[in-house]
């Protein structure tokens, strides 16, 4: 009894040891830069008491450089299992205050072992990055290790739901896991991401940047996309990752659960008949529009800082997720830019990856003409939209509120890309181009005989608006399914979900496709 007695209470000792990492000293820094502990971040990023711990007592190898003297139970990273509302996830949360963070071949080993273990149990992995990247002391076994976990980022993808939290620093090619996660969450001030730091760049490029401009939250959420949310604190990002996951499901087979709706299903919104302008010059907030359709007005934006012509992002009807791709005339005209093409493009496989109905807002005045969106591929990127929309097997429900031109109307879940249902506003003008331009050509020789050419120009273009830019011509050979009111939006996409919600649909089969990159 006195030995079990005595290995219990070196059970308790050793959990102790563990638990305090890089002990009270680095924890006090680590408060004192505004962060939490990778354990403080783990117990609030899951249910109260959910967390079980695995590879507690797991050490580094390195015998060089005096690191045989160095060792630390859990070796810098804290992994396990828990729940988040109540369902699965596994985590794995980078411990700074252990050796920077850093990343050993027994640090690599353990962080495999829970995506290796998500993936067999089909749930989400959320993966919270404080890390001064590759251990150095240990060379290539650190290389290895980050290559293992990368491919495991790439298996699992399309799977399983994985998160990315940049919680602190995150370099060098520590960066590649986290892009190729479904969403990165930054904090705001305490976190950076780049493949080399500014001292480097200054070294190679003579560019003088510091840490926060070259990898800073907001750079990375309104310049390079490289992240979708920018959070102001720990707990707001982790806060984040709750809210985010609620829209997931578990994996590809499974459906994000319903919740409970108190919001009618039939509510009309008669707020809608004005919303959009008759004046097709006249911007409008098409977020005002989406927040009048999904339950209680919820939207969850992401990439929200980032091509802002288009918006993404999930909420519900009638308790049913979607995900809602939108362009917003505020910006750009809403048209389609690079940028808004990647946007979109990889909102939609995300989407389609893991089982969300697409809800596609239309109001596009076409791709954006330009020497540098030329130069810069429009061509290969806007073409993305088009292979991701036509690829998408989920539910696709479109509704056009009023332009809908050219190409631009094919690639936004037009009938054409098989779209489930299209509907649109009387406000809708769906035709080659927009009605300046088509009457300078079509009509260049009446319009330079005239008498007066401007006032020839404006009634040919009010006649071929009138003719041509609406929404009838369409829904005379089927294109749309159904011109609406706009009042009734909501009902008609929640009966249009409600049909479509045992929708069965595949494309053809093959190894992979090939998008264009
Ligand atoms: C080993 C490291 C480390 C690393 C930090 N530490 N990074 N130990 N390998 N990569 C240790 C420090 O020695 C220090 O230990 C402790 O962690 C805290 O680090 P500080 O420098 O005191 O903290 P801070 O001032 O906050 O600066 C953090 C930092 C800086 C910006 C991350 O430490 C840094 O620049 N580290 C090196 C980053 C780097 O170049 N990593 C390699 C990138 S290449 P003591 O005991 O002294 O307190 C890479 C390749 C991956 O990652 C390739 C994948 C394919």
């Amino acid at each position: 009894m006195m030995e079990m007695d005595a290995k219990i209470q070196e059970l308790d000792r050793r959990n102790n040891e563990a638990e305090l990492g890089g002990g009270e000293k680095r924890i006090e820094q680590q408060h004192a830069k505004g962060k939490m502990t990778a354990r403080e971040r783990i117990a609030h990023l899951l249910d109260r008491n959910s967390f079980q711990e695995i590879d507690k007592f797991v050490v580094h190898r390195c015998h060089d450089f005096g690191m045989e003297r160095k060792k630390i139970p859990g070796d810098g990273v804290i992994t396990g299992y828990g729940t988040v509302n109540g369902r699965k996830v596994f985590v794995f949360a980078q411990d700074f205050t252990v050796f920077g963070g850093s990343l050993s071949g027994a640090f690599g080993e353990k962080v495999c072992k829970v995506m290796d273990l998500a993936l067999r149990n089909g749930a989400p992995v959320i993966g919270l990055n404080d890390s001064g990247g590759a251990r150095i002391q240990e060379g290539v076994m650190s290389l290895g290790g980050y290559g293992e976990i990368f491919k495991r980022n790439v298996f699992s993808s399309g799977v399983v739901p994985q998160i990315s939290v940049i919680m602190g620093p995150c370099a060098g090619g520590a960066v590649y896991s986290p892009a190729l996660t479904d969403f990165t969450i930054m904090v705001k001030k305490t976190s950076n991401m780049f493949i080399t730091g500014p001292q480097v760049i200054k070294a190679v490029t003579s560019e003088d940047v510091t840490a926060e401009e070259l990898g800073g939250a907001m750079t990375h959420n309104t310049r390079s996309g490289v992240a979708h949310f920018a959070e102001e604190s720990d707990r707001d990002a982790l806060n984040r990752v709750r809210e985010l996951l609620a829209y997931l499901p578990q994996n590809y087979r499974e459906r994000t659960p319903d919740t409970t709706c108190k919001d009618d299903p039939d509510r009309t919104d008669p707020g809608l008949n004005e919303l959009v302008p008759a004046n097709p010059r006249l911007p409008y907030d098409m977020k005002d529009l989406i927040r009048k359709v999904l339950d209680d007005g919820v939207f969850l934006e992401t990439h929200q800082h980032y091509a802002m012509n288009m918006v993404v992002g999930f909420g519900r009807l009638n308790g049913m997720a979607v995900g809602i791709v939108a362009n917003q005339p505020r910006f750009l005209a809403g048209c389609l830019d690079i940028d808004a093409s990647m946007k979109c493009a990889r909102f939609v496989r995300t989407c389609d990856s893991f089982n969300i109905p697409l809800i596609t807002f239309v109001d596009v005045p076409g791709y954006l003409p330009g020497v540098q969106q030329e130069y810069g591929g429009i061509i290969k990127h806007g073409a993305k939209i088009i292979y991701a929309y036509s690829e998408a097997t989920v539910p696709k429900i479109t509704v056009v509120t009023r332009k809908a031109y050219g190409g631009a109307y094919i690639a936004m879940s037009g009938k054409h890309l098989d779209a489930d249902i299209n509907f649109a506003y009387p406000s809708a003008e769906i035709a080659v181009m927009g009605p300046e331009g088509a009457a300078n050509i079509i009509f260049r020789r009446e319009i330079e005989g005239a008498e007066d050419p401007e006032a020839t120009r404006d009634r040919l273009v009010e006649e071929y608006r009138n003719n041509f830019a609406s929404p009838f011509r369409a829904a005379e050979v089927g294109y749309i399914d159904h011109i609406i009111f706009p009042e009734a939006t909501r009902p008609r996409l929640v009966k249009a979900l409600e049909m479509l919600r045992e929708k069965k649909a595949s494309i053809p089969e093959r190894r992979h496709g090939n998008i264009p990159l």
